[in-house]
């Protein structure tokens, strides 16, 4: 299946991408951006830091480094919009963070890439209206590229709850 819904965590994950909600100015942070620097090691915050920053809407690539033990070979750092109440462009944002975090992963020849809920944490996106910006974009991409495996590792019940319903719905 291209397009698979997981609960768990996203640093056990063996896909040959591994995406973290990262910060325009890639400075590192906590959520789920801390749990795979802990698990990449400070390398990792080194490589991104080289990097300087990227616009929020769009995402970066480096190696996975000390996630490379577990079959991971990227980290993809996509910085995807702060809630600001609907009408700043955040679902184009969003989109944009995940389409472009697809693209990477493509680009270097990736055929697993996993996501987490980009946004829906810190940043407060409402999961109710980012699972389907993320899934519609998802979607899409799949019909260029359906050699590509996305597995979207939602954290918890609640979450994985929401982005089942928003599947649901667009199949239907
Ligand atoms: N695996 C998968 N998902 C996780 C994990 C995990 N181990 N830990 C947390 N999550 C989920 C959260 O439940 C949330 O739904 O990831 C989602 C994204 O939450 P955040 O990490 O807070 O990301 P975001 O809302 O995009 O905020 C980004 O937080 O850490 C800072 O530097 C980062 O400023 C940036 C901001």
């Amino acid at each position: 299946m291209p397009l698979e819904l997981v609960q768990g965590d996203i640093v056990a994950q063996d896909c040959a991408a591994v995406v973290t909600a990262a910060n325009k100015e890639l400075m590192g942070g906590g959520g789920v951006d801390g749990v795979i620097h802990r698990a990449a090691g400070p390398e990792l915050l080194r490589a991104i830091r080289r990097l300087g920053g990227t616009p929020t809407g769009t995402a970066v690539i480096t190696p996975a480094f000390g996630l490379e033990g577990r079959g991971v070979q990227y980290v993809i750092h996509a910085v995807g919009p702060i809630w600001r109440g609907g009408n700043s462009g955040e679902a184009e944002l969003l989109a944009g963070a995940y389409r472009r975090s697809l693209e990477l992963a493509v680009e270097h020849g990736c055929s697993c890439i996993a996501f987490p809920s980009l946004s829906t944490g810190v940043y407060g996106y409402p999961t109710e209206k980012a699972a389907p910006v993320a899934l519609s974009t998802i979607r899409a991409f799949l019909e260029v590229h359906p050699e590509l495996e996305v597995r979207m590792v939602l954290y918890d019940p609640g979450s994985l709850n929401v982005f089942q319903r928003a599947l649901a719905r667009l199949a239907g």
